[in-house]
C-alpha cells in the first residue's frame, strides 16, 4: 500500500481565512492535535509576515514532537531568514518556499520573464538549502501554468536539491482530469522526478479541491496539502479528512493509505472549529453533524436491516461518539483532573486550577456536564495575551413595552474600569452598545451566531462574534449557560482579538505576496 504524507496547512493556509486569528497558545493546541491525529508535517505559519507570526511559528516548533514543523516564505533571503529564526528548536525543521510561475502572475504580480523566474527560485533554493535540510519548493498557480514551464521549474527545483515540489492549484481552476494529468505529465517528462516528493495543494473554488487532490493521487502525488475541515483562503483548501476517509473507505481502488489515527477525526474538527470560529456546515462531508444522520423512512428502514444499505463509513471510525456524562458539582478537583487526561487534554497546574473553578461554577447552574460541556469551557479562550477589556459585570433590563437597557462594566489592561449604560433595538444590541461606550472601541459587527452545545433548557449556549475596524477583522467566541451572557462575552473577546491583531501584527492582511 502507497503511504501519502499529509501536510497540514491549518495553521498557515487554514489561518488565511477571514477573520480568522489564532494566538499562539490556540496555534499549539490545534498543532498537538494535529500530532495526536498523525499528520507528518505541519505548516505553522508564515514568519516574515510579523514578528507575532514568527513567534507563534517558533512556538509551534518547540512545542511539536512527532511531525515536521514547516514556516512558509517567499523566495527572497529576509524571509528564509525569518523562517530559520522560528524554526530554532524544531525537531524535524523545513522551508517552504514559492514562486509563481503561471502567464497572469509572471505578466501581472511578478512582472518577470521565465528566466527571471527560473533564476529568481534557484537562488531562493540555493541559499535556502545552505541552512535547511528540508526544502519544499511550490510552483504557485501551477494550475494555470505552462506544462513545459511547470517541467522546466520542477527540474530546476531538483538540481538545487529540493525534496518536495508542490504543484498547487492555486485559484481552484482545475478540473481532476487536468489536475492529474499535470503529475502525469511531470512523472513522464522530468529526469530524476524519482529523487523528489511529488504535492498537490488545492484550493475550492469550483468544489474540487478534495477530488483534484485524489486525482493526484491516481497520478502520482506522494503528498496532499490541506486544511481539517477544509477552511483556507476564500473557498478554501482541501479537507484533509474527507482525503483520509477516501483513501480508508475505497482502499481497493485508491490502493493508498494516510497516517491517520482516524479516531481523532471528529476531535480534531471540532477544536478547529471552535478555536477559528469557522463553523462547520451540517451537510458537511465526513465532519458536519448530518453527514451520518438518516433522515427518509426508505433510508432508516434499510439501516435497520442492513447497515450497509445506506452507510459507508461509521460515525465510530471518525471518533464520533455521544458525548458522555461526565460529572456533577460534588466532583472533587482529582476526579476532574484525570477525567481531562482521559480526554486528551494536557493542561499545567495552574490551567487546571482555572478550568476546575470554571466547571465549579457552571455546575452549580447547569444539572448535568457532560463531555461537550467540558471542551466548550476549556476551550474558550486560550490566550497568553494580556486582555485588553475584561467583562466584570453585565445587567440588562427587558420588558415587551419599553426599549431594553445594559449596563456593562469592563476593566482595561491598565485597570481603568468603565461603566456603561446603552440602550438598543433587543437586548443583545443594547449590551454591545454599552461595550462599544466602555471599551471607546469603534468596530462593525460583522457576524453573529448562536447554538447549543448541547440538549436541555439548561444547555451552554455558544456565541460567534466577528468585528471589523479598518480592514481588519477578528471573530470571538462565548460560552454560558446565559445566552446574553455568552453574547457579551463573545463580543469582548472579539474586541480583545481585534485589538491584539492590530498592536501585534499591524496591517498583515495586505502583505505582499512577491
Ligand atoms: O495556494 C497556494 O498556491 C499556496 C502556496 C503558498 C503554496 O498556498
Ligand atoms: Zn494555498
Amino acid at each position: 500500500m502507497r503511504k501519502i504524507y499529509i501536510f497540514d496547512t491549518t495553521l498557515r493556509d487554514g489561518e488565511q481565512s477571514p477573520g480568522v486569528n489564532l494566538n499562539t497558545r490556540e496555534k499549539v493546541e490545534i498543532a498537538h492535535q494535529l500530532e495526536r491525529l498523525g499528520v507528518d508535517r505541519i505548516e505553522a505559519g508564515f514568519p516574515a509576515a510579523s514578528p507575532g507570526d514568527l513567534a507563534a511559528v517558533n512556538a509551534v516548533a518547540r512545542a511539536v514532537k512527532n511531525a515536521s514543523v514547516i514556516g512558509l516564505s517567499r523566495s527572497r533571503e529576509q524571509d528564509i531568514d525569518a523562517v530559520r529564526e522560528a524554526l530554532k528548536g524544531a525537531q524535524d525543521p523545513c522551508l517552504h518556499l514559492f514562486l509563481a510561475t503561471s502567464p497572469i502572475h509572471r505578466q501581472y504580480k511578478l512582472r518577470m520573464e521565465k528566466e527571471q523566474v527560473k533564476d529568481t527560485a534557484r537562488s531562493a533554493i540555493r541559499y535556502a538549502r545552505k541552512y535547511f535540510d528540508k526544502v519544499e519548493f511550490s510552483l504557485e498557480d501551477a494550475g494555470r501554468t505552462e506544462l513545459e514551464f511547470i517541467a522546466e521549474m520542477t527540474k530546476m527545483a531538483i538540481e538545487e536539491g529540493a525534496y518536495v515540489v508542490n504543484l498547487p492549484d492555486t485559484v481552484g481552476y482545475l478540473s481532476p482530469y487536468e489536475y492529474g494529468n499535470i503529475f502525469k505529465y511531470v512523472k513522464e517528462n522530468v529526469p530524476g522526478v524519482e529523487k523528489v516528493q511529488l504535492s498537490a495543494h488545492c484550493h475550492d473554488d469550483l468544489g474540487m479541491a478534495t477530488a483534484n487532490a485524489l486525482a493526484a493521487i491516481l497520478n502520482g502525488a506522494d503528498q496532499i496539502e490541506g486544511t481539517i475541515n477544509g477552511i483556507g483562503e476564500r473557498a478554501g483548501n482541501t479537507a484533509l479528512e474527507e482525503v483520509a476517509l477516501a483513501l480508508e473507505t475505497r482502499q481497493d481502488f485508491y490502493q493508498a493509505k494516510t497516517s491517520f489515527t482516524l479516531s481523532e477525526i471528529a476531535r480534531t474538527s471540532r477544536l478547529v472549529s471552535k478555536l477559528t470560529g469557522m463553523v462547520v456546515p451540517g451537510n458537511k462531508a465526513i465532519v458536519g453533524a448530518n453527514a451520518f444522520a438518516h433522515e427518509s423512512g426508505i433510508h432508516q428502514d434499510g439501516m435497520l436491516k442492513e447497515k450497509s444499505t445506506y452507510e459507508i463509513m461509521t460515525p465510530e471510525t471518525i471518533g464520533f461518539k455521544e458525548s458522555k456524562l461526565v460529572m456533577g458539582k460534588h466532583s472533587g478537583r482529582h476526579a476532574f483532573r484525570e477525567h481531562l487526561i482521559e480526554l486528551g487534554f494536557e493542561l499545567d497546574e495552574e490551567a487546571i486550577n482555572t478550568a476546575f473553578a470554571k466547571f465549579k461554577i457552571l455546575a452549580d447552574k447547569k444539572k448535568e456536564i457532560t463531555e461537550d460541556d467540558l471542551f466548550a469551557l476549556l476551550e474558550e479562550r486560550m490566550t497568553d495575551a494580556p486582555e485588553f477589556f475584561q467583562l466584570d459585570s453585565l445587567f440588562v433590563s427587558f420588558d415587551s413595552e419599553s426599549a431594553p437597557v445594559a449596563k456593562v462594566r469592563l476593566t482595561t489592561a491598565d485597570g481603568e474600569v468603565r461603566l456603561e449604560e446603552s440602550s438598543g433595538n433587543g437586548a443583545v444590541d443594547s449590551i454591545y452598545n454599552a461595550i462599544d461606550k466602555a471599551s471607546q472601541e469603534d468596530v462593525t459587527l460583522a457576524d453573529y451566531s448562536i447554538k447549543a452545545v448541547t440538549q436541555g433548557k439548561d444547555a451552554l449556549g455558544e456565541v460567534h462574534v466577528a468585528l471589523t475596524q479598518e480592514g481588519i477583522t477578528a471573530q470571538g467566541r462565548g460560552v454560558s449557560t446565559d445566552i446574553l451572557e455568552a453574547s457579551a462575552r463573545a463580543y469582548v473577546d472579539s474586541l480583545n482579538r481585534l485589538v491584539e491583531k492590530r498592536k501585534t501584527y499591524g496591517r498583515r492582511d495586505n502583505i505582499s505576496m512577491i
